[in-house]
């Protein structure tokens, strides 16, 4: 809807002045709330907000929100969207007794997810990535990274890449593509990771940025995957690039990833699900981000991000869906939100300011959305009757979407 008048809306939530720094230590818990308020919607834009008593009167189409809750979108700052298979044999072979690793080792994981995406069309992947986008944005997601990592070559990384390319060019919301060739060793090199790491780094970056098909680059940083030598690379050869690194570490092992992201100033490190002392001491500092990826944690049975220990340390805190067909089949945030209070213990404030705001950092879409602000993109969620913000963690599993409009 480009132009609308919400009115009597229950509670505008998440209003920010502007949006210069994240949101960190108390402040990760402040959300501003109006009572009673209206908001103007113009081109797609929030023009203006403030209470019914002061409510312009204007031609506009008016939207009763009475018992409702209004407030931004979340912000989907880590996905891996665009895939060709679903994997749900590999969890019936967990529900068997086999581990994540052990489904990798024998040929299942993201080796088995590139194979399926290498048979598939580019136009079926596109299909197939666009109803899942219609569906991410049905749930309440107004912005969204998504990264490539199962071409794991340079034609199919570069078909994944320019998928997401049309995603961004034809869906109403804002999307961030990022680079995910060091995602596993393909089998080819399975005995020569540095052989690989040469063309990710030599090949495959330079063509994509020279498509400027990248806005940052990621590595699966891990005991099995890649170790601290390769992040070191992917990072420095971003830099080259002009191209910020968003980093898997920590989602198993903690073996210094974190310590080397954030002095080669990484965006965000993304999973921290296994933390050591020295990497709280690293993420305080630096200005990278922490983003917490609860729904797979719950999926895959490891712990929950120590999201309120990262909180109490002054580091800032995003939360992502993580939506993959491996670790996180779900690109539900109303979930996540429940996660994060229920799991992560946060305070509702908290995990909100996680989901939207700080996760609008941690893809660089800070000024566009992740807030109530005049001057950004009116992607909003319109609950329906309840009493709080409280209420979308507390029904948890279950959705308190209305309407968005985007
Ligand atoms: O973020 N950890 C690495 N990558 C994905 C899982 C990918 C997969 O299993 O397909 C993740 O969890
Ligand atoms: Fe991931």
């Amino acid at each position: 809807m480009n132009n609308l008048l919400l009115t009597n809306i229950k509670q505008l939530i998440g209003i920010t002045e502007n949006s210069n720094t994240v949101k960190k230590g108390k402040t990760q818990g402040e959300v501003q709330v109006l009572d009673n308020a209206y908001l103007v919607i113009r081109n797609g834009i929030i023009q203006d907000f403030g209470p019914m008593s002061e409510c312009p009167s204007t031609e506009l189409t008016h939207h009763d929100c009475s018992q409702k809750l209004v407030m931004p979108m979340y912000v989907d700052s880590h996905t891996h969207l665009v895939f060709a298979n679903s994997r749900g044999d590999e969890m019936k072979m967990r529900l068997h007794g086999k581990s994540y690793q052990e489904i990798a080792d024998a040929g299942g994981g993201i080796l088995n997810s590139a194979k399926k995406l290498h048979d598939m069309s580019e136009q079926q992947l596109y299909d197939d990535a666009h109803l899942r986008l219609e569906q991410v944005i049905k749930s309440g997601t107004g912005a969204i990274e998504i990264k490539s990592g199962y071409g794991l070559n340079i034609e199919d990384e570069m078909k994944m890449l320019r998928v997401i390319r049309v995603l961004k060019q034809l869906s109403p919301i804002p999307i961030k593509s990022t680079f995910l060739g060091a995602h596993a060793v393909p089998e080819e090199f399975k005995n020569n990771k540095a052989a690989y790491m040469y063309l990710v780094c030599n090949e495959m970056l330079p063509r994509i940025a020279g498509e400027n098909l990248a806005d940052f680059i990621d590595i699966f940083c891990e005991t099995g995957y890649f170790d601290l030598d390769d992040l070191k690379q992917i990072i420095e050869v971003g830099d080259k690039y002009g191209i910020k690194a968003k980093v898997h570490v920590n989602q198993f092992n903690s073996f210094g990833a974190v310590q080397l992201a954030c002095t080669h100033g990484a965006l965000s490190v993304d999973h921290l699900e296994v933390m050591k002392e020295e990497d709280y001491i690293a993420l305080e500092q630096s200005n990278t981000l922490a983003t917490a990826l609860p729904l797979c944690s719950l999926f895959l049975d490891i712990p929950y991000t120590p999201g309120k220990d990262l909180i109490k340390r002054n580091i800032p805190l995003a939360i992502a869906s993580d939506f993959n067909p491996g670790s996180a089949p779900s690109s539900n945030l109303n979930l996540a939100f429940g996660l994060a209070c229920s799991q992560m213990k946060l305070t509702p404030e908290e995990a909100f300011n996680a989901l939207t705001y700080n996760a609008a950092f941690a893809m660089e879409v800070q000024d566009e959305v992740g807030s109530i602000q005049i001057g950004k993109k009116a992607n909003l969620i319109i609950t329906k009757p309840a009493n709080g913000l409280e209420d979308i963690p507390y029904w948890f599993g279950e959705s308190l979407i209305s309407s968005v409009i985007v």
